[in-house]
Formats: C-alpha cells, structure tokens, sequence
C-alpha cells in the first residue's frame, strides 16, 4: 500500500461536465463475501475500479475460491468447501472482511474471522453479529484477536431484535440465515440500498426474504443457494460527494446512473443550501451559483443523512454564509477529521457529537493528511475551495472508495494531480 502518494490541488476552479457513478463499494464487498454460500461460479458485474475489491478477491482466494476480476466484473469461483479461517494481515485493511462471518457459519459449519481493523471512525463493535449469530444457534466467542463462530450441525430460524440498525450486523445475520433450518425475523434492520442490494442478490441465489428496505426482515430458510449474476447498485456516497462537489464549488455537475432516491435528504439539504438539482433520463444534475446558506444536518442510519457524507456536509458549510450545526449519531470519532479541516481556515468547534461551524467565505490552501476514505474525500472538496495549494496526504485511504478521483476530478475541471 502506497501510504506516502498525496493528491496535490490548487483551489478555485468551479468543478464542471459529467461523470458517471460506478457500483457502490459497500455493497459489492458484501455480494462478493456472500458468494460463498453457493458451490459454483457467480458473477458480479458493475464492479467499481477500487483497492477494497482486491483485498476482498484475495481473502477469497485464500479460502479456496478461484476469483478472476475483467473490467468491471468478477467471477467467484466456489469450491464445495471452502475454507474457514480469514487471517488478520487482510482483515485488518478492510473492515468488510468481517462480512465472510455469516456465510461461513451457514454454509461450513465454522469460522474464524480475525477482529478487523478498517477505518479510524471510532469503535466498531462486533456485539450484534455475535449475539445474532449465537440466537441463531452458533457458539461465539472471541480468542486470540479472532471471532470464532461454530455451528456443526447448521443454524435454526430465531427471532432477532437489534439494539442499533447495524448494516453489517443485518448482513452477517441475513446472510446466515438463509440457510437455517426455519423462518429468522430481523427486528429494527438496517435499511441501506446496499443491504437491499445484499437481499436480492441472495434472492437470486434462491433466498426466501421478505421485507427488505423495512425495519423487519423475514427470512425463511433453504437447503442450498444457487450461483448467481448480479449488477451492484450505483454508490451513493460517490453521488453525493459529487453533487457536493458541485454545490460548493459553485459548479454544474451532470452525475449519470445516479439513483435520486437513495439520497432524498442530502439533495433536499442541498437544495437548502441553494443548489438547483434535477433529475435528468440516467441520473441528477446539481448546479450552484451563489455561496451555500449553512445547512443543519444529523447523521442517522438510512433514510436518515448517512454518515459517510458528514465530510462532504462540514466542508460546504465551512465555506457557506451562517452558522451551522452538524450532528454525528453513527460513529463516535468521525470529527477527528475536523482538525484537519481546521488546518484550511475552517472555523469549527466540536463539543461531543456536535459541530458548530461558523463559515468563512474562503479556506487557504495548506498540507493536510486523510484518516479514512470520507474524511479524505472531504478535504479534498475542501482543497477546491481554497486559496492556493493543498496536499492531502495518505491518498490511499481515498482509493479504497474513489475509483479514479484524480482523473475525474480533472475531467471536471478541477487543478488535482496524484503523485
Ligand atoms: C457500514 C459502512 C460504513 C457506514 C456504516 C453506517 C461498509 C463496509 N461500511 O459500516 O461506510 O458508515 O455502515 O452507514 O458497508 N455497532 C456496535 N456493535 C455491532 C455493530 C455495530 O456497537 O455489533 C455500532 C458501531 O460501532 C457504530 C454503529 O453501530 O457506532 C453503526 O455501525 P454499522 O451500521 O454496523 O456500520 P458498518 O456496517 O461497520
């Protein structure tokens, strides 16, 4: 991993022309750990060009899956029996490898799957997969730095309620699920497009799931998943860190195979902020003329203000007229990137899970270093408003999510280059 390559831009340039989204990144590592309920080749396709990808085609690969990865599609190759131990030298780049937990215990009987590391957003716990999966019947522990899960004779249906809408929690549940003996309930799910994504794909495969995109999902259980090929859903984050991009850089930004509905609130925070967005055939278009009115925003699970846009909506009120409160409810350190923030002139105070922000009309370039992919995508929104030169240190952190950034964002116009 490249830790020392940094994107180098030079603010001012509004940001102007088209792109076009690529499958989401949190939904397509899922459908790929999911593949290893059926025996079999599946195909995913829509695969966006990122670092989280391969990791994933490398955990497995080493649990005895052939993947082959063209363009933008990868083909997983299932073996009757896979393997169940997902060492921590991969695990800890990528927090999602936690998703082969469920599929391992449905389908092999055991896993052991190290803690992960992922993203410096704040403790994320693994409580709700645990007691998800021991409701279902597995025993689980936590040994040696490693989750281990045991099932040998296979999962039985349970009624489940989550204390928080964890996203990987549902899915390491659902996933496990599908092949218990018996109907499972999901109570207060997780709702995010990816995990609807997640669901159908496993429909494709042969699941009997009810519910999806509701707070409670149903799951009856099969005997055997089929393989499948699926289409990931667009990435919504990307979307709407474009859409941003346009907003504060007082641009006009043309983002095809965007879906408007799966960012209903921050196009509406967007538009109270004074941008004029439509819809258009394929996507969202998001125009901005004058500087952005400060917008009030509070992170909640989806339909709730995701949390991954936080950066974007802490950038554009650092530069918008008025004051400005911003609230994070899902991950506890995710201001950590504020001080960075702060380093560009950002006049920001942070008390608990609070932001108050107080706008300045224009930030000054300066060095400032990524901690995770949002936050580093942020800053850079933030670079393009400044006065001046900024380096944005740790770029691989913003690979993991942004396929191409630098070449997009200079096709938009904007002064970046990656070295
Ligand atoms: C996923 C996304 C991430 C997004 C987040 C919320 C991926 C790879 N990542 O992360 O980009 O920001 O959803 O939309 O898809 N929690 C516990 N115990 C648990 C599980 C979670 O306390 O067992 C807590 C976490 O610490 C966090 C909150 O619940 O505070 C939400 O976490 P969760 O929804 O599980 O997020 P992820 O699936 O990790």
């Amino acid at each position: 991993m490249a830790s020392h390559d940094r994107f180098r831009v030079f603010g001012g340039s509004p940001l102007r022309g088209e792109v076009t989204i690529s499958g989401a990144k949190n939904s397509v590592l899922k459908l790929m750990a999911a593949s290893l309920l059926a025996t079999g080749k599946t195909t995913i396709t829509n695969v966006p060009d990122i670092a989280d990808v391969d990791i994933m085609a490398d955990l497995l690969t080493r649990l005895g899956c052939t993947v082959i990865r063209s363009q933008s599609q990868v083909s997983i190759d299932v073996p009757q029996t896979p393997g169940h131990r997902a060492d921590y030298d991969l695990v800890r780049k990528m927090r999602a490898s936690i998703n082969v937990l469920g599929p391992l215990v449905a389908r092999v009987g055991e896993a052991e799957v190290a803690l992960p590391g992922g993203d410096a957003i704040g403790s994320r716990g693994l409580d709700f997969h645990i007691k998800g999966l021991e409701a279902l019947g597995a025993k689980a522990h936590i040994e040696h730095g490693y989750v281990v899960a045991e099932a040998p004779h296979g999962l039985t249906g349970a009624v489940i309620d989550l204390d928080f809408p964890s996203v990987g929690a549902t899915e390491n549940i659902m996933t496990a699920a599908v092949l218990a003996k018996g109907v499972t309930t999901i109570d207060n799910a997780a709702r995010e497009p990816d995990l609807v994504d997640l669901g159908e794909f496993l429909i494709s495969m042969g699941a009997n799931i009810q519910g999806l995109g509701s707070p409670t999902i149903t799951i009856t259980g099969v005997n055997e998943l089929k393989p499948t090929t699926h289409a990931t859903i667009p990435d919504r984050i990307i979307t709407g860190t474009w859409a941003f991009a346009a907003a504060m850089t007082r641009g006009d930004i043309t983002i095809h195979g965007a879906r408007a509905e799966h960012l209903e609130l921050p196009l509406e925070k967007l538009a109270s902020a004074g941008a004029i967005v439509t819809t258009t055939a394929d996507g969202i278009r998001v125009r901005m003329d004058v500087r952005p009115q400060a917008i009030d925003v509070a992170t909640l699970p989806y339909p709730g203000f995701p949390t991954d846009l936080l950066p974007m909506v802490i950038a554009l009120n650092s530069i918008a007229d008025g004051h400005s409160l911003v609230t994070e409810n899902v991950f506890e350190s995710r201001f950590m990137f504020v001080n960075e923030l702060s380093r560009l002139g950002a006049q920001i105070s942070v008390d608990g899970h609070h932001a108050s922000i107080e706008g300045v009309p224009e930030l000054s370039g300066a060095p400032v270093e990524a901690h995770d992919i949002r936050a580093g995508a942020g800053l850079i929104l933030a670079a393009l408003v400044s006065d001046g030169e900024s380096t944005i240190d740790q770029a691989f952190h913003v690979d993991r999510g942004y396929p191409n950034f630098a070449e997009q964002l200079q096709s938009l116009g904007a002064k970046v280059t990656r070295e």
